[in-house]
């Protein structure tokens, strides 16, 4: 059995699915890969939750779920006023874990590269600001920087384009990767308002706390930013051109509708190029996705069209992305 020590960055709700899956298929990990993962560490913005010989996590969700905050647990354990950067560099782990919304994450994932440190995020900005540099940082060291959650949730189109399709040449893509919008949009279309669907999207967890980068355009932008950077190359968000759904009616969405055409947010791509904007498409088009599914086409030179079509928000499956990519790394450096 290989251990592998774990720090846990995060432990709002994507972060607490992560916490739940490592305890419940613990087990599964163990005899199906020969691997142990040992949580040292659980961070959220109270504080650090740090413990060498592995910590509790039934307890720290027990924990987070009644008080609300990790600095509420003094039982035992000791709680850290570390910033990110000084918990990477203080705690001894293989992988570090970002499922945090923090915008500044890039610089705390450039030190745990720095440091041998393996990083495995679904935090956007990091890659969509930052790629060359982070991606460059662990080749050169050859220490694995995995984020197939930043990208349709667990739906493995990060996979297929970074590990596969590795004698293709992708030509363009075209992509529905925002489920708040797509929420929206649909709903829309039956007569429901902006404002009422938005709301709900809110409280199933699709939306993020602050929903205007969904409307405005900006997590699609994010989400295609990264996937430019892995099927043509760097590219920075700054480069993208972005519309986002503020300017679409519910008219404008029913009149599409009574055409059999349907609108929505699609990312277009091709080499240097990235345009967001919210497009009429036909109502049999792979695209034409309903609630939180994403979908992508993708065409290359060899195989012609392929379209990668799955869950593309919600806790359990951002989880199952996140903790495939902490096995595949936990895999490489055991
Ligand atoms: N708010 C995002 C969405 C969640 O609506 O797609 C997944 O990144």
């Amino acid at each position: 059995m290989r251990g592998v020590k774990v720090s846990l960055f995060g432990f709002g709700n994507v972060g607490k699915a992560v916490a739940r899956v490592l305890l419940e298929k613990e087990r599964f990990f163990r005899e199906r890969y020969g691997i142990a993962l040992k949580v040292v560490s659980v961070a959220d913005t109270s504080g650090v939750v740090w413990l060498p010989e592995g910590i509790d996590l039934q307890e720290a969700l027990l924990v987070k779920e009644t008080f609300g905050k990790l600095s509420a647990w003094t039982n035992d354990y000791e709680v850290y006023n570390f910033t990110p950067e000084e918990a990477v560099e203080e705690i001894d782990a293989d992988i570090v874990i970002d499922v945090t919304n923090d915008g500044g994450a890039w610089e705390w994932h450039l030190a745990a590269l720095k440091a041998d440190k393996a990083v495995v995020t679904s935090n956007k900005p990091p890659l969509a600001f930052h790629y060359a540099e982070l991606v460059g940082e662990a080749e050169r060291r050859n220490v694995p920087y995995l984020f197939e959650a930043t990208v349709m949730a667990g739906t493995p189109v990060i996979g297929i384009l970074r590990e596969n399709l590795l004698g293709d040449t992708v030509e363009r893509i075209e992509a529905v990767l925002n489920a708040t919008t797509t929420f929206i949009l649909s709903r829309m279309e039956e007569g429901r308002t902006f404002d009422e669907v938005l709301r709900e999207a809110q409280s199933l967890g699709i939306a993020e706390r602050d929903p205007s980068g969904d409307i405005l355009g900006v997590d699609a932008g994010y989400k295609a930013t990264i996937l430019h950077c892995v099927a043509f190359g760097p590219i920075t968000f700054r480069e993208s051109r972005v519309k986002g759904i503020g300017g679409i009616s519910q008219e404008k969405v029913r009149e599409a509708r009574s055409r059999g055409r349907t609108i929505r947010l699609v990312a277009t791509l091709e080499r240097g190029k990235i345009t967001i904007e919210p497009r009429e498409i036909p109502v049999d088009s792979p695209l034409a996705v309903e609630s939180h599914e994403n979908a992508a086409v993708i065409w290359t030179d060899l195989l012609g069209e392929l379209v990668v079509k799955g869950a593309g928000a919600g806790l359990k499956e951002t989880a199952s992305g996140v903790v495939s990519d902490v096995i595949k790394a936990a895999l490489r450096i055991a």
